[in-house]
């Protein structure tokens, strides 16, 4: 998982920065590199593998400065190779970078005719010589930094120095975490305040479109252009990694760090727009063999497997079920020869999947069945990964709220980056099909991001909600599951008794219960069963229910009397139950915090349920 940390001070903080990047190291990455300003001079050292790798390297060639930015590189576009790790530069200018710049091929095109040498293979440089090519217009680097961060598409993070300007650090916040730590005569920047611990406890939590300047003794902070203040938030010292930040609840913080959390699990499988070789080579002959899967999980995890099902089934063809664990441990099923079982579990110790696994475990071997195991999972060191064959991890970071966001939203990417790898492995999918939608996996933190500026949209709905005591929510396809996911959420953390449905069902039952009373969330992206769900909301609208509609941009689904529409980012339809699980979460957060509730750990409910 990329990590940033950087500064400007007085004294040389080569140190700091080693030490902010080994704070950094528990989210994972695979190089790591640093660029200092000293003496009108830019020293990089990189190293590909661990930070120490970087340490050691940094020592023998004793480099320091008082000014340098330094980076953990989990590789997306271009193998892990030194050359590939951050700082990227151009002439004088060093850039270190998270998150993705979507159009990098258009830029580095248009550079490249420009006359620029690319060094690496990665999306950043296309940043490094553009600032370059700015300055040649115009010798003010924050300037230059402005002109051209409105050509760079996707969410990212971005540091930057120049040798011209020893006192100054540029940063930019768009799609993927930024704070600034406030010192006495320095100042410093990361992904993570965790990274800052050890030389400040007091921070600014850049928000999405921030700029800003730091030079030792002052803070600029941007935003569209105009300067804007930003509140220093003190930390106490007992602070750890498991902080609010700046976000009044964990599951706030959580639903916020979608964007990048995604990211990081696509990191692990994709180059680019093809699957890594490395990626789950090790599965590859089972997955070759297999013929069906089974999915069982509990929760939220057993939404993401319903999403998984329509996935195989559609997309490579594969015949897949799904099942709550309590229920599959206790009804003995049949064990299927070439049959992939997937636990899917945030913690990994839930007890009945974990139940469920070993019992099919325990028949297969004794009936002398060949199945194979695989977990997708948030917890590298648990039960669940290290009882299977295979895992996958969701890249999630830790989720502290009871209720699941940013887990399932990385479940459900990690399942698509199973289904392209078993096509894959099976010949099941082209090479054309599995690009597009990998370019479309690392379109997804933007969109979520663009969807997250829905927020206050959102909240003003939530307080149609607040004195209800029902709720209907009702999708198709695979919003059927999100659906589910949205009533879960609901009744999880506001305690207003919610259901979902497929809307197709709505005429065999729910639509009695529907009347002006009942608030019905429609789930509406732009798919073959728009029409049909359009339908649907008239059947509700007819009975006097109140709509509360999330619908692609471009449905012509549009508010009116007891009709309210937020519209969300087109997103390709494979994709589209990613994005709808945020304005779910979203809307069931703010009802929650509206009724009073405790949002992060409501009544009666556990983060992790390890017994029955
Ligand atoms: C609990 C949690 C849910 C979670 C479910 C399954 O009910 O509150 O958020 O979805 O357990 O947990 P797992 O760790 O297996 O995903």
């Amino acid at each position: 998982m990329c990590g940033i940390v950087g500064g400007v001070a007085e004294r040389s903080i080569t140190n700091i920065l080693i030490e902010g990047l080994k704070r950094l190291e528990y989210r994972g990455y695979d190089s790591a590199g640093l660029a200092l300003v000293s003496e009108g001079q830019l020293l990089r050292e990189r190293r590909v593998g661990k930070v120490i790798n970087l340490d050691t390297a940094v020592e023998q060639s004793d480099i320091h400065g008082s000014l340098g930015i330094a980076h953990t590189r989990w590789a997306t576009h271009g193998k892990p190779t030194e050359n590939n790790a951050h700082p990227h530069v151009s002439g004088k200018i060093a850039v270190v970078h998270n998150g993705i710049i979507e159009n990098y091929q258009v830029l580095k095109q248009k550079l490249q005719d420009l006359g620029y040498v690319f060094s690496s293979e990665t999306d950043t440089e296309v940043v490094a010589h553009l600032i370059a090519d700015a300055l040649k217009e115009n010798n003010n680097l924050f300037a230059a930094v402005e002109k051209i961060v409105p050509q760079l598409e996707g969410a990212y993070a971005l540091g930057i120095v120049h040798t011209d300007y020893p006192d100054e650090l540029i940063v930019v916040r768009e799609g993927s975490p930024l704070v600034i730590g406030v010192g006495i005569g320095e100042n410093f920047i990361s992904s993570d305040q965790l990274a800052l611990l050890p030389v400040t406890n007091r921070f600014i939590y850049l928000e999405e479109g921030d700029m800003a300047r730091l030079t030792r003794d002052s803070i600029e902070i941007f935003a569209h252009g105009q300067a804007i203040e930003r509140p220093v938030k003190e930390l106490d010292a007992t602070v750890s990694h498991a902080s609010k930040g700046e976000y009044k609840h964990f599951m706030l913080k959580e639903i916020y760090e979608q964007p990048e959390a995604i990211q990081q699990t696509l990191s692990q499988a994709l180059n680019g727009n093809t699957l890594r070789d490395d990626f789950l080579k090790d599965a590859e002959a089972d997955f070759s063999q297999i013929k069906q899967v089974q999915i069982i999980a509990c929760g939220t995890s057993y939404h993401a497997g319903m999403i998984a099902k329509y996935w195989f089934e559609q997309l490579i063809g594969l015949p897949c079920q799904v099942e709550i664990a309590s229920e599959y441990r206790y009804r003995s099923p049949v064990i299927v020869a070439d049959t992939l079982y997937v636990c899917v579990s945030q913690s990994g110790e839930t007890a009945d999947t974990l139940a469920a696994l070993r019992d099919t475990q325990k028949r297969a071997a004794a009936n002398n069945i060949n199945i194979a195991t695989l977990t997708i999972c948030n917890v590298a060191t648990s039960s669940m990964v290290r009882e299977t064959n295979h895992h996958l991890l969701t890249l999630a970071g830790p989720e502290i709220g009871v209720a699941s966001t940013k887990a399932f939203t990385t479940q459900l990417t990690a399942f698509m980056l199973l289904v392209l790898k078993v096509g894959q492995t099976k010949q099941q999918i082209s090479a054309a099909q599995l690009g597009e939608i990998a370019a479309t996996l690392w379109h997804l933190p933007s969109v979520i991001l663009k969807t997250l500026q829905f927020n206050n949209a959102i909240l003003n709905l939530s307080e149609l909600f607040v004195e209800k005591n029902h709720c209907l929510f009702l999708g198709r396809g695979t919003q059927f599951p999100i659906a589910l996911e949205g009533a879960l959420k609901l009744k999880e953390i506001s305690y207003i008794h919610a259901e979902g449905y497929a809307a197709g069902e709505l005429k065999h039952g729910p639509l009695a219960l529907v009347d002006n009373e009942m608030p019905v969330v429609i789930l509406a992206p732009m798919d073959d069963m728009l029409d049909k769900l359009k339908s649907n909301m008239e059947e509700v609208q007819a009975r006097g229910g109140e709509l509360f509609v999330f619908a692609d941009e471009n449905s012509e689904i549009n508010s009116k009397d007891r009709q309210h529409v937020v519209q969300i980012p087109t997103i390709s339809t494979w994709l589209a139950p990613i994005v709808y699980s945020i304005p779910v979460q979203l809307l069931s957060y703010h009802v929650a915090v509206l009724r009073g509730t405790d949002v992060d750990q409501p009544r009666n409910l556990a983060k992790s349920v390890t017994v029955e």
